[in-house]
C-alpha cells in the first residue's frame, strides 16, 4: 500500500501519524488516501497508451461524493448499477456521456431516469430488459444507445462463488444467443446497439481469463458486424484482484501464509490491450476493487481482551456493521496495530461488538502483541467497505476522512442517534 505505510512503529496515511487521526476523530474511521486514489488511476489511464478508451469507475466499490468528485475531476467516467448511483454520480459531476448503466433488474424508473438525462449507454441482459428500454426511449422520442452483455463459459478465477461467467450466474445474455439478441435489438424502434459488454467477475487474481475472453470477444465483434451491427464500443468490464495479504510491512508484522500471487495492476491490461485493440472499437473499462482497495484503511479500537476456552478474543469496536466483507466473502484482511510496541505475537479471533456470532473479522489471527485501548488498522478497505455499513443493532455509519499529504478533510460525518430514527 505505497501511501500507507509504516514510519518506524508508526503507521502513517501520507504524511500524517493514524494514531492521532483515531484519537482525534475516533473509531470506527475510515481513512483514505487521495494520493493512492490518484496514483492508480493514472497508472491505469498510462497503461492504455494511444488506445481511445474511457475508465469507469465503478460506484458500487465505494460511493463516497468526494472521492467520486476526485475521479470526476480527473476525467473518469462512472458505471452505476441503479438510479441512485447514477443520481451520485451525476451530482460528482461525472459527465453523462461517460456513465453507462449496467445491472440485471432495472427498474422502468430507473431506465427513464438514465434516458432523460442522456447518459452514454445502458448495458443490457434480457430481451425482456431491450423491449422495456425500446418502449420507453419512443414514449419519450429519445434514442437509447445500448450495449449487450454477454456470458461465456470462463473459468474466472475469482475466490467468490458467485462468479459472472458460469452458467448459474444471473448475469449476461449467453454466448449462444448473443447473436440472436443483437438481431432482436436492431428490429426494436428507438434502440440504437453500439456496443459489447462483458464483465468477468471480481477479485481476479489471474491475466489468463481477460487473455481467453478479449480473443473470444474480438472474435464476436466480428461475427456480429458481419450481421451488419456496427459495433463501435466494447466495455470490457472490472474485476482486476488487489493483494489483501502481506500488504504492510513491518519486521514485527507476522508473514501471512496461503497469500494468493496478484498480478500488478498493469498486467490485467497488458493481457487483455492487443486482442481488444484489433477490433478497432473504443474501449471501456469498470474497474472498481483496484482504483480505491489499496487507498482506504479502517482504525478501530481494541476494546476487551479475554480468553475464553482455548481461544483468545480480541474484541474490537468495529463490526460487520462497519464492514461486512469478512462475513459476506469470508474476505481475508491484514490487521495490524497502529502503534507496533512489540515483537511478541499473540493468536487470537478478532471479533466486533454486534449481537452475532458471526460478527469476526478474523480467526486465529496472529498479530504483534495489542492491550485494551490500543488502535488497530484493517487494510485494504477502500473498496466494497462502508458502502456495505448499516445501521443493524442501532450501530450508526463510522466516519470517512480523506489524507492529502499532511492535510486532512472530514469527507463523511458519523452518523447521529438522530439520524437513526
Ligand atoms: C457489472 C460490474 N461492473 C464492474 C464491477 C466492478 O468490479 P471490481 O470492483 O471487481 O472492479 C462490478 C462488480 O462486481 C460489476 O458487477
Amino acid at each position: 500500500m505505497g501511501f500507507i505505510e509504516y514510519k518506524d512503529s508508526l503507521l502513517y496515511c501520507e504524511d500524517v501519524a493514524l494514531q492521532e487521526l483515531a484519537e482525534e476523530y475516533g473509531t470506527p474511521l475510515y481513512v483514505y488516501s487521495k494520493q493512492e486514489i490518484l496514483n492508480t488511476y493514472r497508472t491505469m489511464h498510462a497503461s492504455f497508451g494511444s488506445t481511445e478508451h474511457c475508465i469507469c469507475y465503478s460506484v458500487k466499490a465505494n460511493n463516497n461524493p468526494t472521492l467520486l468528485r476526485l475521479l470526476a475531476e480527473e476525467g473518469a467516467g462512472a458505471e452505476v448499477g441503479s438510479a441512485g448511483e447514477l443520481y451520485l454520480a451525476l451530482k460528482a459531476g461525472f459527465s453523462p456521456e461517460q456513465i453507462i448503466f449496467t445491472g440485471v433488474g432495472k427498474r422502468e424508473d430507473e431506465i427513464e431516469f438514465a434516458l432523460t438525462r442522456n447518459i452514454f449507454m445502458l448495458n443490457v441482459e434480457s430481451v425482456q430488459e431491450l423491449q422495456t428500454i425500446s418502449r420507453i426511449a419512443l414514449r419519450l422520442n429519445t434514442t437509447a444507445r445500448i450495449a449487450l452483455r454477454v456470458k461465456f463459459m470462463i473459468d474466472s478465477q475469482t475466490p467468490f462463488p458467485s462468479t459472472s461467467n458460469t452458467s448459474s450466474s444471473k448475469f449476461g445474455i449467453d454466448e449462444t444467443l448473443i447473436a440472436e439478441v443483437f438481431r432482436q435489438a436492431q428490429q426494436l424502434p428507438a434502440l440504437e446497439p453500439i456496443g459489447l459488454h462483458i464483465h468477468l467477475g471480481t477479485q481476479i487474481t489471474s491475466t489468463v481469463p481477460y487473455r481467453e475472453s478479449a480473443q473470444r470477444v474480438s472474435a464476436l465483434v466480428q461475427e456480429i458486424r458481419a450481421m451488419g451491427v456496427p459495433l463501435q464500443y466494447i466495455d470490457f468490464g472490472g474485476g482486476f484482484g488487489v493483494p489483501y495479504h502481506n500488504v504492510l510491512f513491518h519486521e514485527a508484522l507476522p508473514v501471512e501464509p496461503n497469500a494468493p500471487d496478484v498480478p500488478p495492476l498493469t498486467d490485467f491490461i497488458d493481457a487483455f490491450l492487443p486482442y481488444l485493440q484489433q477490433t478497432g472499437c473504443t474501449l471501456w473499462i469498470e474497474p472498481g476493487r483496484s482504483i480505491t482497495a489499496n487507498a482506504g484503511i479502517l482504525l478501530t479500537k481494541v476494546l476487551y481482551i479475554k480468553d475464553s476456552g482455548s481461544k483468545k478474543y480480541i474484541v474490537i469496536d468495529s463490526g460487520m456493521t462497519d464492514f461486512l466483507r469478512p462475513i459476506l466473502y469470508n474476505a481475508y484482511h491484514q490487521i495490524v496495530p497502529l502503534n507496533i510496541q512489540s515483537y511478541e505475537h499473540i493468536t487470537a479471533d478478532i471479533v466486533g461488538p454486534v449481537n452475532d456470532n458471526n460478527d469476526a473479522i478474523a480467526h486465529d489471527r496472529a498479530l504483534p502483541k495489542v492491550h485494551v485501548g490500543d488502535y488497530l488498522a484493517i487494510a485494504t478497505v477502500g473498496a466494497y467497505g462502508f458502502v456495505y455499513a448499516s445501521n443493524y443493532n442501532g450501530r450508526l455509519h463510522p466516519a470517512e476522512v480523506l489524507v492529502n499529504g499532511e492535510r486532512v478533510r472530514v469527507i463523511r460525518s458519523r452518523q447521529t442517534f438522530e439520524e437513526l430514527i
